[in-house]
């Protein structure tokens, strides 16, 4: 089977009512990174980060996965599918895709502010100041914030090595080291991007489809089994 790498990013989500970051009305323009994405905001007003995560978790408790989410299940059938994803959501999981990386965390997830090896799953829809981990620090969304180590980044670009195919879906390409892996892969591996965005910013030598994934990426699966399974 060939190897499928894909590399998605909120614009995935968006068609089943999940905010981008950096779209016009996206969540970057709503709130201030330092103030609800850092490990400084988070020393000086846990609450307001930890209510930042708390409603991200109750939107993502009544959001169900997409027509683009299903297309990458149906993948599975033809090609050895690996997501390395930067979103937080567990649609491609719901959606059925078996090989889920998330390079930026997990919202369904808590940790200890002390020991990040200390991880609980948390589908409640709240967690409050005041939670506690078993070794009783303050339970902290499991989530990597700007400023801190991304430690699936070394995992993910072993991925990227022997990809026949890179799907970049619905990511500006904006937030390293993430974006790195788009250019990580092989002079003979084929790029196909699908994001009504222009690209052009990111410089990828790609097929770019300009439209929303859950309209077209269903279509490119289609092609792309019957080109290269
Ligand atoms: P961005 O908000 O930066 O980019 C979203 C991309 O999705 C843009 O290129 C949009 O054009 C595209 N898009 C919008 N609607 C779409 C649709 N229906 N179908 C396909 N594409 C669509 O989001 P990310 O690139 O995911 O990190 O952001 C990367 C990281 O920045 C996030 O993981 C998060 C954020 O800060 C952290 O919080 C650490």
């Amino acid at each position: 089977m060939k190897k499928i790498v894909v590399i998605s990013g909120a614009g995935i989500s968006a068609e089943s009512g999940l905010s981008t970051f950096r779209d016009s009305g996206g969540l970057w323009e709503q709130y201030a990174i330092e103030e609800v994405a850092t490990p400084e905001a988070w020393r000086r007003n846990p609450e307001m980060v930890t209510e930042f995560y708390n409603l991200r978790r109750k939107q993502l408790l009544s959001a169900k996965p997409n027509a683009a989410h299903r297309a990458l299940v149906e993948l599975e059938t033809h090609f050895d599918v690996q997501i390395i994803t930067q979103n937080v959501d567990d649609l491609h999981e719901r959606a059925g895709s078996s090989k889920v990386m998330h390079l930026h965390g997990e919202l369904l997830k808590v940790r200890s502010s002390v020991d990040e090896s200390l991880i609980y799953d948390w589908a409640k829809p709240d967690v409050k100041l005041g939670d506690y981990c078993e070794k009783g620090s303050q339970l902290r969304p499991h989530v990597v914030w700007f400023g801190e180590e991304v430690p699936m980044m070394g995992p993910a670009l072993r991925e990227m090595m022997d990809a026949d195919i890179l799907l970049v879906v619905g990511t500006s390409l904006n937030v390293y080291p993430a974006a790195s892996l788009a250019y990580a892969v092989p002079d003979h591996t084929a790029i196909y991007v699908v994001d009504p965005g222009d690209m052009s910013h990111a410089g990828l030598n790609a097929h770019h489809i300009r439209g929303k994934a859950g309209e077209f990426l269903p279509g490119l699966v289609q092609e792309l089994i019957e080109e290269w399974s």
